[in-house]
Order: C-alpha cells, then sequence, then structure tokens
C-alpha cells in the first residue's frame, strides 16, 4: 500500500497521457497523495479540470504562475514528494531531463529535486529505439532514476513494437516495489531468452520461431521486484528491457559460456529456445553450388543442455525454472522434462500454430512444480511474467 506517500506525477504530453488519469485514480486508492505538474503539451491529451478532479488537487502548469510560486516555490514543489513520476515520458522530456535542461515546469522540478525519480516513457516504436533516446535513457538510468516499461504492442499511431506505455497496474506494482525496497531486492537473477543462431557459414543459420517477448518481460518483471537481473539473450525480435545487465550471444555455445559466467545467482529463468543441434561441419567461407546440383551435406553435433548443466552445477541457484515448449501432451512431456532437467519448476506452453503464442502478445501456460501441475488462464505475455515473477519471489522467501 502507498499510504501517507506523496507523489508528484509529471504528465508529458503524449497520447498515452489519457492512462495517467487512471493511473492516479489507482494511486489514490492506494492511499498516495498526488499532486499533479502538466507539460504544456499533455494539456492537449488531458484537460487541468479533469487531472484537478481526479487528483483531488490543484494542478501546477507554468514555471512563471506568480500565485504558484507565493504559494508553494518550484523549489518546495520538487521536493515535497517522495517520489516523481513521469508518466507519460515522451522523448522530448526523457531528452530535456537528459540534457539537465529546465525551460518549464516539469523539467526545472526534476532538475531541482532531491527525491527519487521514475520515468514511463510513451512514444512511437522509432522514436523509441533511435539511438538518441536510448543515448538519453542510458544517462537517465546512470543519474539513477527508474524506468518502467515502455512495453511491446500497437500503438495509436498504427505501428507495433516497443514504446507503448506500461499498463496502469505494471506501473503501480513498480511503484509499490519502489516504496517496499521490492520482494527481490538483492537478488540476482539469471534470465535467459530469444532463439539461438548456429551457422551453416558465414552468411547462413538455423533458427528458431522465439521472438524472446516472453523471455524479456519476465526480466523486466523481475527488476520491478528489485531483482537485479542479467539477462542473456540470443537475436529475439524484441528489445531486451532497460534496467537489466544484458548479455547479448548468437549461439547455444556461447549462451552456455554467458549463463555460467553470470553465476550464482539466486535463481535462473531459462526461457530461451536454445537450438539443440549446431552444425559441426559449419563453412568458414560461403558455400557454393558445384554445378551438380548435389546439395551440402550438413553434420550436426548436439548442442550442450544449459539447463541441465545449471539445475546440476555447483553453482546451482536455489530455484531453477525452466520452459518447455511443446507441441502435443503438454503436461506429461513437461512433467517429464521437469524431472529429466533436474530443475525446480517447469513453465509449459502449447506452442502449436494454431494457438499463435510463438511470436504471439499473449500466453496460456501450465506452472509444474513437485506439487503438480496448475493451469494459468491465458494472459499477456507482461502478465504471464508478472505472476511468475511474485510466484519466484515468494518462492525465494
Ligand atoms: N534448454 C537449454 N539448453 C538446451 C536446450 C534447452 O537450456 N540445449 C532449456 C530451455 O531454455 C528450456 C528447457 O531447456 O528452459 C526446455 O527446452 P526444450 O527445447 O523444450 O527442451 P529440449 O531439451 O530441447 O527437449 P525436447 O527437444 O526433447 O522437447
Amino acid at each position: 500500500m502507498l499510504e501517507g506517500k506523496k507523489i508528484l506525477i509529471v504528465i508529458g504530453g503524449g497520447i498515452a497521457a489519457f492512462k495517467s488519469l487512471d493511473l492516479i485514480r489507482r494511486l489514490r486508492e492506494r492511499g498516495a497523495t498526488v499532486t499533479p505538474v502538466l507539460t504544456s503539451g499533455a494539456e492537449h491529451f488531458v484537460t487541468p479540470l479533469s487531472v484537478a478532479a481526479l487528483s483531488a488537487s490543484k494542478v501546477y502548469r507554468d514555471l512563471f504562475d506568480l500565485t504558484d510560486e507565493a504559494e508553494m516555490g518550484h523549489i518546495e514543489l520538487s521536493r515535497a514528494s517522495d517520489l516523481i513520476l513521469v508518466a507519460p515520458a515522451t522523448a522530448n522530456i526523457m531528452a530535456r531531463m537528459a540534457g539537465g535542461l529546465a525551460d518549464d515546469l516539469a523539467t526545472t522540478l526534476l532538475l531541482a529535486t532531491d527525491t527519487p525519480v521514475m520515468i514511463v516513457p510513451a512514444m512511437n516504436v522509432r522514436m523509441w529505439t533511435h539511438p538518441a533516446t536510448q543515448r538519453n535513457l542510458t544517462v537517465l538510468r546512470g543519474d539513477g532514476i527508474g524506468v518502467v516499461g515502455p512495453v511491446d504492442g500497437a500503438m495509436a499511431c498504427g505501428e507495433f513494437g516497443p514504446g507503448r506505455m506500461a499498463e496502469v497496474a505494471d506501473i503501480v506494482a513498480a511503484v509499490d516495489a519502489h516504496f517496499s525496497g521490492g520482494p527481490l531486492s538483492g537478488r540476482h537473477v539469471l534470465v535467459t531468452s530469444g532463439p539461438t543462431h548456429e551457422p551453416i557459414d558465414p552468411v547462413r543459420y538455423i533458427a528458431n520461431r522465439s521472438s524472446g517477448a516472453q523471455g524479456t518481460a519476465i526480466a523486466g518483471a523481475l527488476r520491478d521486484l528489485g531483482a537485479r537481473v542479467t539477462f542473456v539473450t540470443g537475436p529475439a525480435d524484441v528489445a531486451p528491457p532497460p534496467g537489466v545487465t544484458v548479455v547479448a550471444v548468437q549461439t547455444a555455445r556461447q549462451m552456455q559460456a554467458a549463463v555460467q559466467a553470470a553465476l550464482p545467482a539466486d535463481a535462473a529463468v531459462m526461457a530461451a529456445a536454445v537450438a539443440d543441434w549446431r552444425v559441426e561441419n559449419a563453412s568458414d567461407s560461403k558455400m557454393k553450388k558445384d554445378g551438380s546440383g548435389a546439395a551440402p551435406a550438413l553434420t550436426f553435433a548436439e548442442n550442450p543442455d544449459i539447463l541441465r548443466e545449471v539445475s546440476d552445477g555447483p553453482n546451482r541457484p536455489g530455484l531453477v525454472v525452466g520452459f518447455a515448449a511443446e507441441t502435443d501432451d503438454v503436461v506429461a512431456h513437461a512433467t517429464a522434462k521437469r524431472l529429466r532437467k533436474g530443475c525446480d519448476w517447469i513453465v509449459a506452453n502449447d506452442v502449436s500454430p494454431a494457438t499463435g503464442i510463438m511470436g504471439g502478445s499473449e500466453n496460456a501456460v501450465t506452472l509444474i512444480t513437485a506439487d503438480g501441475a496448475e493451469e494459468w488462464p491465458r494472459l499477456t505475455k507482461q502478465e504471464t511474467a508478472r505472476r511468475l515473477a511474485e510466484r519466484i519471489a515468494k518462492g525465494l522467501t
């Protein structure tokens, strides 16, 4: 709960600003006092009147509003809260924060404050992935600013990808975790994610359809609960979450080395879709047709089973969670897999093409533990991740 907590919410000018109205309600329901600051851009998307009504507070808007200065100066306003939440944080406000500008009330408060700041980015996918925004993000993180989201999804502008503002429930959870220190604070969790690419020659490889979306969401959810996350990822379709240590790999053997290097950890979540085999006779130069019509004969070698190694290894984390992507007899296969791999839990799912799970935004999993199989409803990958992170937090206490 947020009883007695004072939150200053800076609402930036983006289409996602409408979500901030609900965010204000949810924070107040949990006992927080919310003081809103609207940027001039935000007023195009939400009205000061609706923000005032929902927050039951005066809405601060203009740096040079002398009435406000007489009542409460901007320095005082910036320090009177326990947390400053910038939601939505546009690319523009992130850039101004990263550059230390103070050219309106919001950025002046953010520069003058000595209280913790958390931003909730929301913008078009290209703006989010632009090197300038990513640079600013690194600067802000380095300044100790917390970041919630963004998440993948369809955007108001019609594009799809990372940049969408985190769901209100996730923002509230992150605020809760901030004040409680998070149930996983002080814990190190290792997450593997994405496919692996196994080279055939310098330009060709064998891969699988894993997008990395579920592993990425899990890493973000664990981070939101306060964990220090090492995220070992193959070449995924989605960008790694901010606020985690990213180790990018291509092949299963590189993933194996990165995982071993990341240990010890309190928990490991192995969500990667690791290729079972690599091409043993991969060529160092591009393979050419020889004109005879003969296809090249590839021979395969089995890749190391990273999950089993971690489960059986001397540095075994207290909780080892594996995944089982199956297309039939999901629970039976996953139950057998849990024993074969020596892990504590298996998150099993049906990845038959008809389910749309592989590469999609939802998941329907069954959690297999020593106590049996627990079927979870079909949820967004973000929500599945949040639940799993909470279970992991409970499992580690
Ligand atoms: N895994 C791994 N290393 C491998 C293969 C799989 O760490 N070389 C991990 C995956 O990250 C996942 C779990 O093992 O957590 C199960 O992966 P899956 O591909 O379903 O299992 P396999 O061992 O490949 O079993 P099978 O192909 O027989 O279903």
